[in-house]
């Protein structure tokens, strides 16, 4: 019964994938996901159930032929998360989280361990217009304002230096 609601829960998810894909094609469509990880204390702690609720609506996209799968996960080498990348197939892009700044090397090791095929950036993006071409040379960064992040204009947005040279 339990697991019959965990499933009907991901109905809504999978109905409006498969509504926007009608629209514009399942290679411009993807979802991001944050499984067991604390968004605002929405927090599942249970292994089973969310191997359930997020087994289920994979399950569901996976016909999709989405281009690709995010995922927001302190862990994303972990079984759970692997296994959702899997069942799903195609693009999978994963991001660590608030309590530390992506990083290059993190974003490196991710690539080279086939943790991932690419790496979502935030903060640093914000911070570094040219972030490709700091990663490329090595160079230092920009330090993210974190006060300007959320708004309320577009200060920083706009301003922050490229490289010089
Ligand atoms: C200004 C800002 C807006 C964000 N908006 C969203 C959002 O709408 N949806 C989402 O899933 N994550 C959002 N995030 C979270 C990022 O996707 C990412 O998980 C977070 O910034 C941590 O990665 P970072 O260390 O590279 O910044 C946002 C982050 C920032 C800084």
């Amino acid at each position: 019964m339990a697991t019959q609601r965990r499933i009907d829960r991901a109905r809504f998810v999978i109905e409006v994938a498969q509504a926007i894909v009608a629209e514009i094609g399942a290679d411009r469509v993807g979802i991001r996901i944050s499984p067991a990880h604390n968004i605002q204390d929405v927090w599942e702690k249970d292994d089973a159930e969310t191997r359930t609720s997020y087994g289920a609506l994979i399950a569901g996209l996976a016909q999709l032929g989405l281009a690709y799968l995010r995922v927001l996960q302190a862990d994303p080498a972990g079984d759970l998360i692997q296994d959702l990348r899997r069942a799903l197939g195609g693009t999978f892009i994963v991001n660590s989280g608030f309590s530390k700044m992506t990083t290059r090397d993190e974003a490196i090791t991710a690539v080279d361990e086939s943790i991932a095929d690419l790496i979502a950036v935030g903060r640093p993006a914000i911070a570094n217009p040219d972030l490709v071409t700091r990663w490329e040379q090595g160079a230092e960064e920009n330090e993210v304002d974190h006060a300007s992040v959320y708004g309320p204009d577009e200060r920083e947005y706009t301003d922050y230096p490229f490289l010089q040279g």
